[in-house]
């Protein structure tokens, strides 16, 4: 039988990685090294040190069997059951999340884009969504730079307490808080999932899910002590985070 106290870990490694052509026309993003490790494993081992064990990764495109050969059953990495699904096209994040229903559904999840580096340990996060009664949490990262917010989704906060929207790609950031690729949700995103409708980039995005959850008032968040970043967002923030990680490593615990 499935404990529905066990929170389970998602982790979404699919994508065309366009941002990062031409080395991603030969291997999946989450392949490529960051440091001395492949990107993917960073990601991983976040959830793991966060005492999230349940995992389900998810991938596509052509290089699908090298994650299997990489992670294994992943008890190397510490994982307590590893399933694996693919997503047949590249439909976006939230689209790539409906995969996961069967695996996760009945308790709660944790949500994991595997570009995303961090380093502290996600555990305070984790502790503090198991403390909320219900609904979504996000983590937040302070980010000055308004270019860099142009390319990621962005909260405008009601004062230093409430999430009003949040916004994706915004021309004009209605803040400097960027949303990090990692997300809780409570039960009821199985059922917000099916009601998304594409947006222009033709996906089915992750900000339209938690906006789900702002609008009814069940969002809440952290923000991030340390070092964000988004490995697959441009090929000059891949080789930072690498010299990021190379000095500082990362999901270091306190
Ligand atoms: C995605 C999300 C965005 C978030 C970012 C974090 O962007 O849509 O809200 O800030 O991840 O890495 P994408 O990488 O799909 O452009």
């Amino acid at each position: 039988m499935e404990n529905p106290d066990v929170m389970k870990g998602v982790v979404l490694a699919g994508g065309t990685g366009s941002r990062l052509h031409p080395l991603t026309q030969i291997t999946n993003k989450h392949l490529l090294p960051i440091y001395d490790r492949p990107m993917i494993s960073y990601g991983i081992e976040a959830l793991v040190k966060a005492g999230v064990t349940d995992i389900m990764l998810i991938t596509g495109g052509t290089h699908a069997g090298e994650f299997l050969r990489l992670l294994g059953n992943g008890e190397e990495f510490g994982i307590r059951r590893l399933f694996y699904a693919y997503q047949a096209r590249p439909g976006g994040i939230a689209d790539a999340l409906a995969l996961a229903e069967r695996f996760a559904s009945g308790g709660r999840t944790v949500v994991l884009l595997a570009d995303n580096i961090f380093e502290r340990s996600l555990r305070p996060c984790v502790e503090a969504f198991s403390k909320q009664q219900a609904g979504a949490r996000v983590v937040l990262s302070r980010e000055t730079d308004h270019e860099h917010l142009c390319h990621l989704g962005v909260a405008q906060l009601n004062g230093s307490r409430r999430i009003e929207r949040i916004v994706e790609k915004p021309q004009d950031p209605p803040s400097e808080y960027a949303v990090t690729g990692a997300y809780f949700y409570d039960e009821t995103v199985w059922e917000v999932l099916p009601s998304l409708k594409p947006s222009g980039r033709g996906e089915l995005e992750i900000t339209d899910v938690n906006n789900w959850y702002v609008e009814r008032g069940l969002m809440e968040f952290d923000v991030l002590d340390g070092f964000w970043g988004d490995a697959g967002e441009s090929i000059n923030a891949y080789y930072a985070v690498n010299d990021f990680v190379r000095i500082n490593g990362a999901n270091a615990e306190e």
